[in-house]
């Protein structure tokens, strides 16, 4: 995408979003090159509000870095970024309004990010008592929600060494839901767990999106998931969204050739 064609794309994105065509993100002409490794090929994404998307591929097909360009975590060279509205990133730049979007957007990673020899309670409400400024009543107040929309409100004096991973995986999932974010971005979250927990966690996820309308991007290796929990299936591959689809149009009547040999190779091993 040329610079010009960008800033048109941008313009487009904005009005889109005035004109109640609402896409929680909008995201344009996206690169990113690592060791001239294109990892993001010029990549346009979008997320509706309530949305579950799940992004599936190989291994260093890019899903991650898409996932952390959209939270902020890596620098694209270029790409424009709408969230809710707002223009975050404009050729690849961070806005003026990069701080009031981001605050939308919750991560997920697939190993635990928790501080291990802090409490859960520590945990959710360090950062935004320290980073945020919150007051240590808000902070409870909303650390005692987020564990209750994840089921795990008994926890909350536990210390997180004494967790299982699933539990680790929901509170860092709570962790996520404290800035009270629209979207949240889930890099391999269930990958390191059993086939049963892995399950409960991802129903916490959809839970979140029937109660409380949030939407999720899901990288995933979870073709069952893919199959009956997404909306939408992205299939990424050489920093390029090869299929945008149902789950049903992706995984049953896809002529994609590579799709079909990624979901065989993973189902069948
Ligand atoms: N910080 C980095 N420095 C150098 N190369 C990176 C970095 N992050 C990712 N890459 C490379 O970019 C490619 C895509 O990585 P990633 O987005 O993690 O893929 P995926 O999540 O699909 O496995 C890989 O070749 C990976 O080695
Ligand atoms: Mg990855």
């Amino acid at each position: 995408m040329t610079a010009t064609a960008g800033q048109q794309s941008t313009v487009n994105i904005c009005e889109a979003q005035e004109a109640g065509q609402h896409h929680l993100v909008s995201a344009r002409g996206l690169r990113k090159t690592f060791h001239e490794n294109k990892v993001l090929d010029n990549v346009d994404f979008d997320v509706d509000s309530g949305e579950v998307v799940t992004i599936i591929g190989r291994s260093g097909s890019g899903k991650s870095t898409l996932l952390r360009v959209i939270a902020g975590l890596t620098e694209p060279e270029d790409g424009d970024v709408c969230l809710d509205g707002r223009l975050v990133r404009s050729k690849g730049q961070r806005t003026d309004d990069w701080n009031a979007g981001a605050s939308l957007v919750g991560m997920v990673f697939q190993s635990y990010t928790l501080w291990p020899h802090m409490n859960v309670y520590d945990n959710l409400t360090l950062a935004p008592r320290k980073v945020l400024h919150m007051s240590k009543s808000e902070a409870s107040d909303r650390a005692a929600i987020a564990l209750k929309e994840v089921g795990m409100e008994e926890f909350i004096k536990a210390n997180v060494s004494q967790l299982s991973g699933g539990q680790r995986q929901r509170v860092a999932i709570a962790r996520a839901l404290m800035m009270r974010p629209r979207l949240i971005l889930c890099d391999e979250i269930t990958s390191a767990l059993d086939p049963p927990v892995a399950a409960e966690v991802l129903g916490v996820l959809t839970r979140l999106k029937h109660e409380e309308g949030l939407a999720i991007c899901l990288v995933t290796h979870d073709m069952a998931f893919a199959a009956k929990a997404a909306d939408r299936v992205v299939f990424f591959s050489e920093g390029l969204i090869k299929v945008n689809a149902s789950p049903h149009e992706a995984f049953e009547e896809c002529g994609n050739a590579e799709l079909k040999s990624f979901v065989d190779a993973v189902r069948f091993g």
